[in-house]
C-alpha cells in the first residue's frame, strides 16, 4: 500500500482508528523489511541458538588410544604422564610410573603411589617397598641389578596417589587399565607378581587377595602369581610365612622356565 501523502492529521487517525479496529497490528510497505536487520530499538530478536550438544569424551577410550600408540616404554612414560583425564592427577605431586630394571624377567604390579612415592615419583620406595625389597632379595631378586634373570622392574595400576591413601575406585582402575597393559606388554616380562587385591582386579578382574594368593593365574596372556600385598605383612607379620610360601614358588617357577 502505498502512503496517502494528501491525508490530513485528523483523517489520518481516524483511518488509523478504523484498522486498528478491523485487527490490523503491523504496517506493512511495499519493500520487504529484514526485520533482523533494524537498528537495535527496532529489530526483532533472533531466537536463541540451540545450546550446542557436549562432547562427550570416553576417558577408557583416549586411554587406549594414547597407550597404543606407545611404541617404547619411555613414550608410553609421556603418554601416562601427558594423560589429563583423571582426576588422581590434580593432587599428585609426580607421576609414578616404574623403577627397577625394564628387561628383568619378573614384573611386580602394586597398586598406588603413598606418600612417599608421590613425593619421590618413584614407586614402592616407602616401609612396604622396603619390605618388598627385601622379600625379593631374599629369592635372589634386586631393582637395581643388570642382569635380566636377577632382576625386577615394578609399576602400579595407578601412577597417582589417591588422596589419603585410599582404596583405587574401579573406574579409577579400568581408566587406567589400557597403560597397565601396554605397559605389560612392552616391558615382556616372562611372569608378573600382582601385589594384592587393587592388582588383581586390574589384571585377573578379581577380588579376594587371601583366597587367589599363590595360586598361578594368567594375566595379560603370561602367567601371573598373586601374592599378599607388603603394606599387609607389615599390618599382619604372621601373613608372612603365606608370602614367603608364595616366594619359592615363584623362584621354582623362574627356574623351570629358565
Ligand atoms: N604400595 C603400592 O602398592 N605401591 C607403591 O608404590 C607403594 C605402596
Amino acid at each position: 500500500m502505498t502512503p496517502d501523502t494528501d491525508l490530513d492529521p485528523d483523517a489520518a487517525r481516524a483511518a488509523l482508528e478504523w484498522l486498528i479496529e478491523l485487527g490490523v497490528d503491523a504496517a506493512v510497505g511495499d519493500a520487504p523489511v529484514d526485520a533482523y536487520a533494524l537498528p537495535d530499538h527496532l529489530a526483532v530478536p533472533k531466537p536463541a541458538a540451540p545450546a550446542p550438544v557436549a562432547e562427550v569424551t570416553d576417558p577408557v577410550a583416549v586411554a587406549r588410544g594414547a597407550a597404543n600408540a606407545a611404541k617404547t616404554l619411555d613414550d608410553l612414560r609421556d603418554a601416562v604422564t601427558a594423560f589429563d583425564l583423571c582426576e588422581l592427577k590434580k593432587g599428585a605431586r609426580n607421576t609414578v610410573f616404574a623403577d627397577g630394571n625394564p628387561k628383568a624377567r619378573v614384573m611386580i604390579i602394586g597398586e598406588a603411589p603413598g606418600r612417599d612415592e608421590d613425593l619421590q615419583g618413584k614407586p614402592f620406595v616407602g616401609r612396604a617397598g622396603q619390605l618388598l625389597d627385601r622379600m625379593f632379595a631374599a629369592i635372589g631378586l634386586s631393582r637395581t641389578t643388570p642382569d635380566p634373570d636377577r632382576a625386577f622392574y615394578i609399576t602400579n595400576v595407578l601412577p597417582w596417589r589417591p588422596p589419603g591413601n585410599r582404596d583405587p575406585e574401579p573406574a579409577e582402575i579400568a581408566m587406567l587399565l589400557p597403560f597397565l597393559q601396554r605397559h605389560v606388554e612392552l616391558a615382556d616380562p616372562d611372569v608378573l607378581v600382582l601385589m594384592g587385591n587393587a592388582a588383581c582386579t586390574a589384571a585377573l578382574g578379581q577380588r579376594g587377595i587371601l583366597r587367589l594368593r599363590g595360586k598361578w593365574a594368567e594375566a595379560f596372556g603370561r602367567p601371573a602369581l598373586p601374592m599378599t600385598h607388603p603394606a599387609y605383612l607389615l599390618r599382619q607379620p604372621q601373613a608372612k610365612r603365606e608370602a614367603w610360601a608364595d616366594l619359592l614358588s615363584l623362584r621354582a617357577r623362574l627356574d623351570r622356565l629358565a
